[in-house]
Parts: C-alpha cells; sequence; structure tokens
C-alpha cells in the first residue's frame, strides 16, 4: 500500500445470493463503517444490483461483474454500461479469470469491452492473472504483461481504472499467493506501466490482489508496499469482509 493510492477493497459476490442472504450480508455490510481512505465496492450478481443499491450504506459502492461493448442491440442477456449508468451503478469488474476460463472470453473482446464501459463514464476494476501451468512454467510475467497490454491499448483515462491480480490456482481454492509472490507481480506490473504507460499512472495506479483472501491472511497481504487492497470473493459474503476492508487499520 502507499499513503497516494487509496485502499481498494471489492467483494465479487460471484452468482451467489438470494434476497434473504443478502438481507444477512446487508446486515454487516451496513452495521459497519468504512475506513477513512478507503474504496469499498460490493458487485452483487446483475438481477440484484439495484435491490442492493437501494440499500446498502452510502459509505460503500456496488459494481457489476460484467457488461458488454456496445451500448444497446440484438445482444440477448447482455447489460450495457449506458443501463448500468442508468441505474447510477458507476463501476464494473472486467476481464475476471471466470469470464476468461468459463466463458472463453479473450483479450481482444475484454479491451473492447475497457474501452465501451470508460467511454460510457464508469471506472472499471480490470482482471489479469495467470494459471498454475503458466506459473509453473515460468510464464507468469509474460501472461500478465499480454492481458495487461490488451488492456492498456484500451484506456485514455487511468484514474477510473483498478487493476486486480487474481492468480487463477489461488482462486476459491483456499491456496493464497503468499504476501512475497504477490508483492513481486504487483511491483512488476507496476514497472511495467511506469514503462509503457508513464511513470506517473505506474505510480498512481492501484493493484489490488485477489485468490482467497480472508480475514487472516488480509493484513500479511495488505502491508505490501505494491498491494493496494483486494478483490474478495468467498470471504466477501461473510462478515469477515469486515475485517478485510479494515486490513490496513
Ligand atoms: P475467492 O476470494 O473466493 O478466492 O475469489 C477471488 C475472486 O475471484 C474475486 O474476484
Amino acid at each position: 500500500m502507499s499513503a497516494d493510492r487509496k485502499f481498494f477493497v471489492g467483494g465479487n459476490w460471484k452468482m451467489n445470493g438470494s434476497k434473504e442472504a443478502i438481507n444477512g450480508i446487508l446486515q454487516f455490510l451496513n452495521d459497519s463503517k468504512v475506513p477513512a481512505n478507503t474504496d469499498v465496492v460490493c458487485a452483487p450478481p446483475m438481477v440484484y444490483l439495484p435491490y442492493v443499491k437501494e440499500r446498502l450504506q452510502s459509505g460503500m459502492q456496488v459494481s457489476a461483474q460484467n457488461c458488454y461493448k456496445v451500448a444497446s442491440g440484438a445482444f440477448t442477456a447482455e447489460t450495457s454500461p449506458a443501463m448500468l449508468k442508468d441505474l447510477g451503478v458507476d463501476w464494473v469488474i472486467l476481464g475476471h479469470s471466470e469470464r476468461r476460463h468459463v466463458f472463453g472470453e479473450t483479450d481482444e473482446l475484454i479491451g473492447q469491452k475497457v474501452k465501451h464501459a470508460l467511454d460510457e463514464g464508469m471506472k472499471v476494476i480490470a482482471c489479469i492473472g495467470e494459471q498454475l501451468q503458466e506459473r509453473e512454467n515460468g510464464l507468469t510475467e509474460e501472461v500478465v504483461f499480454k492481458q495487461m497490454k490488451a488492456i492498456a491499448n484500451n484506456v485514455n483515462d487511468w484514474s477510473k481504472v483498478v487493476i486486480a491480480y487474481e492468480p487463477v490456482w489461488a482462486i476459491g481454492t483456499g491456496k493464497t499467493a503468499s504476501p512475497e509472490q504477490a508483492q513481486e507481480v504487483h511491483a512488476r506490473l507496476r514497472a511495467w506501466m511506469s514503462e509503457n504507460i508513464n511513470p506517473a499512472v505506474g505510480q498512481s495506479t492501484r493493484i489490488i490482489y485477489g485468490g482467497s483472501v480472508n480475514a487472516k491472511n488480509c493484513q500479511n497481504l495488505g502491508s505490501q508496499a505494491d498491494v493496494d487492497g483486494f478483490l474478495v470473493g468467498g470471504a466477501s459474503l461473510k462478515p469477515d469482509f469486515i475485517t478485510i476492508i479494515n486490513a490496513r487499520c
């Protein structure tokens, strides 16, 4: 973390929840105080976005988990940034590993989505991360730089972008990257941004970590110099999320 980069914690609820379960989540979210200088953004399933937005405390924001690359048209089941903005939703997660690996989204499509969402005035949590075999073959840097480039080519305003480094092998597995592993990749990503975009962007862009973050490991991870927060899956559905948003307090 760095004093000039605001700590950022996102809760990616993925395809989980019901009104009843969400009422329980809202209770612990609304009972908590958001620490100073921290962004907290919750991403419920699309269908529950208005329900959550209407009930969530004003100190927290909501995000969609995905959106499409054009404003409207014959794209059955898709949601556009214009529609999200219409509901007052300003954030969207793009390029999540489940979108890439379960639904086959390519770097090219993710880049197009990033561009359109930013053009429409949204803020983007753009996800990247290597698979286990890629790490074991020493390809981590190559993979994340390639994903990063596909995103960076489509960004004009970096103040609207948060990069989420989520190693695929750490997502939902209980196998967290060690603080050193996370720091190493975050530092290289920051260096890549400084060299390939410009030093100011490298210095100011938040790079958050995702993959089995929990109430126990969040402090060590969050104390790393280049870890500016988290994208939390499973633990974002539980009161542990409150411990996580307070990780650097
Ligand atoms: P888990 O925290 O459940 O590992 O999920 C991480 C993630 O994919 C957040 O986007």
